[in-house]
């Protein structure tokens, strides 16, 4: 189906820019989403649904040994053999290529229940909490395809990062008194690591986000102002880590700034798996969904960062100076820099405020640029940031534009011009450019709410990738209509033209999204198919009603072997 350009922009910003019009969106006669879609009506079952022009294979599901010969999936999680095997909660990933038809994806393992990992809601042992850690983190596996079937591979490479393995910090908070405890322990773990980033020096960022969920408190806790803005409570997400591990006791006090260790970008060089992962702390802390970089035109890198809550903002980074020659002066590009975060003005332009200390909203708030990165979120606040409806991932579009996915916000009663529907429970896509400056242009592209006609409706667009001929593929999650699976749909940017490549199954959403380097291949992931309940789906495994359903990777090609998304 076809959507017009009207449509596509509908609501929001008006398309007279003034001094910095007009949106040059390139047009184009070549179809690029060609493929047969699924239709609506076939996408609610208990197995994934791909378009008739599509295979997919299923990769490198939760608790498989990260390669082969490891210790293979047993259930309920172990620790010891966990930390050799892939995690839980597929989100964020990239392929790195060494060879044509062989690479390495690494990939987040955002979050898993703890019915799903350990068999139990509250965990009953230092064992069972160690389990349930080590399902949690990032992975680098090695894969290569053979006549269009990809497997995993022996590697030197293979590795995982979880909430128990070293880290270091870097930035204008490394070494901070805000990141030490009395307890004096060393830097560990990552968690709730959603999204992701890579890097033109070809190195791969992980994004922690809901970090607050894994903390609770065993004794008398009344949060910091600080501690109350990221979320910390008594009983976080019911994981119960708390009840056996002390780092994550809010109520202990040699354990005092555990929490500050969390909320990072992390950067992990997956060439190199000797080399500690190092939290860049230049890029704030909050609840960071992802990490998406771009080269300027001037050779500097910006990172763009949705922090997914709601009424919360978008942020980037930019480095000092072009990265080649901050590399070459042995400086990395991510710890030097300036974060600013966005102001929308009605008028479809914006602007990126920048949080340095020595503005004059921060007197007597902030005394050091650390103390403001560590509480970024009310740095924003206090220099007015527009608060917005979820901001989840970010792709880097063509003609410059970046294009965000505000996932939903049902508590919204007050619309403002980039978020105008109030309440918000589909969500939207917005769209920006900055070209490095200060000031961007904005539009609404998509109300994911007004595209309820039958075959093309989608809402709470999340995963958000757009490839170089201006595709922009979206991933769902939650809450489709009339019990549609959450999906992967395709839109091209200069037509309007959407088409629904896959849908997935039940209480899964679909996220992480990265290709080869030839299009050929597009790696998609089911997070929590059926929450973990057998009842539902029990994918990847065959519906019998019985088998605990698994997170997993799906290798997608064209049967004809083409671009994927055409
Ligand atoms: Fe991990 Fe906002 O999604
Ligand atoms: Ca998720
Ligand atoms: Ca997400
Ligand atoms: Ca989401």
């Amino acid at each position: 189906m076809k959507i017009t350009r009207r449509k596509v922009l509908k609501g929001g910003a008006a398309l007279s820019l003034g001094a910095l019009s007009p949106y040059s969106v390139a047009t184009t006669d070549k179809v690029l989403v060609g493929f047969t879609p699924v239709p609506f009506a076939d996408g609610k079952g208990k197995m994934p649904v791909i378009s008739s022009d599509y295979e997919y294979q299923v990769l490198l599901s939760w608790g498989e040994p990260l390669e082969p010969g490891g210790p293979g999936y047993r259930w309920p999680a172990v620790a010891e053999a966990q930390q050799q095997q892939i995690g839980i909660g597929h989100d964020g990933m990239a392929y790195y290529s060494l060879a044509p038809g062989r690479g390495l994806l690494a990939i987040n393992h955002e979050y898993g229940t703890n019915p799903h990992v350990i068999g139990t809601r509250e965990p009953k042992s230092l064992d069972q909490v160690r389990a349930s850690q080590s399902a949690h983190g990032m992975s680098v596996v090695e894969i290569a395809e053979k006549d269009g079937v990809w497997s995993q591979q022996r590697s030197e490479y293979a590795r995982r990062v979880h909430v128990n393995s070293p880290v270091e910090f870097s930035g204008p908070v490394a070494g901070d008194q805000l990141l030490a405890n009395p307890a004096n322990n060393p830097y560990l773990g990552t968690i709730s690591n959603c999204s992701n980033g890579r890097t033109p020096w070809g190195t791969y960022l992980t994004c922690e986000e809901n970090f607050n969920l894994y903390f609770g408190s065993t004794g008398a806790f009344s949060p910091s102002e600080s501690q109350q803005r990221y979320g910390f409570n008594d009983s976080g997400g019911g994981y119960g880590w708390h009840l056996f591990d002390p780092r994550f006791d809010l109520s202990n006090r040699d354990y005092l700034n555990e929490g500050n260790r969390f909320g990072w970008v992390m950067e992990v060089d997956p060439m190199n798996p000797k080399a500690l992962p190092v939290k860049r702390t230049a890029l704030g802390r909050f609840k960071h969904e992802g990490a998406t970089v771009v080269e300027a035109d001037d050779g500097r890198v910006i990172v763009y960062m949705g922090d997914d809550s709601r009424f919360e903002f978008i942020y980037r980074f930019v480095s000092e100076k072009p990265w080649r020659q901050m590399r070459d002066e042995g400086r990395n590009p991510l710890d030097y820099g300036t974060l600013y975060v966005a102001k929308f003005l009605d008028s479809g332009v914006g602007e990126w405020l920048a949080l340095d200390v020595d503005r004059p909203e921060f007197v007597g708030r902030f005394d050091t640029q650390a103390e403001l990165l560590v509480n970024a979120r009310i740095a924003a606040t206090l220099v007015g940031a527009t608060p917005m409806d979820r901001p989840e991932w970010i792709a880097d579009g063509a003609n410059g534009f970046m294009y965000c996915a505000l996932t939903n916000n049902d508590r919204r009663k007050v619309p403002n011009a980039p978020n105008p529907q109030a309440p918000n429970p589909y969500g939207h896509i917005i769209r920006f450019r900055d070209n490095g400056g200060q000031r961007f242009i904005w539009e609404i592209f998509m109300q994911a709410s007004g595209y309820f006609d039958g075959e093309n409706s989608f809402s709470c667009p999340d995963g958000l990738w757009a490839d170089p001929d201006g595709r922009l593929f979206i991933e769902t999650d939650g809450d489709q209509r009339d019990g549609l699976n959450d999906q992967l749909i395709v839109v091209d940017t200069h037509s309007g033209e959407m088409r629904r490549l896959l849908t997935g199954v039940p209480g899964c959403e679909t996220t992480g999204i990265t290709t080869t380097p030839d299009r050929r291949t597009l790696f998609v992931n089911i997070q929590h198919p059926g929450k973990g309940d057998p009842a539902v789906t029990n994918f990847p495994h065959p519906v019998d009603g019985v088998t605990i359903p698994r997170d997993c990777t799906l290798a997608i090609r064209r049967k004809d072997g083409g671009l994927v998304g055409s």
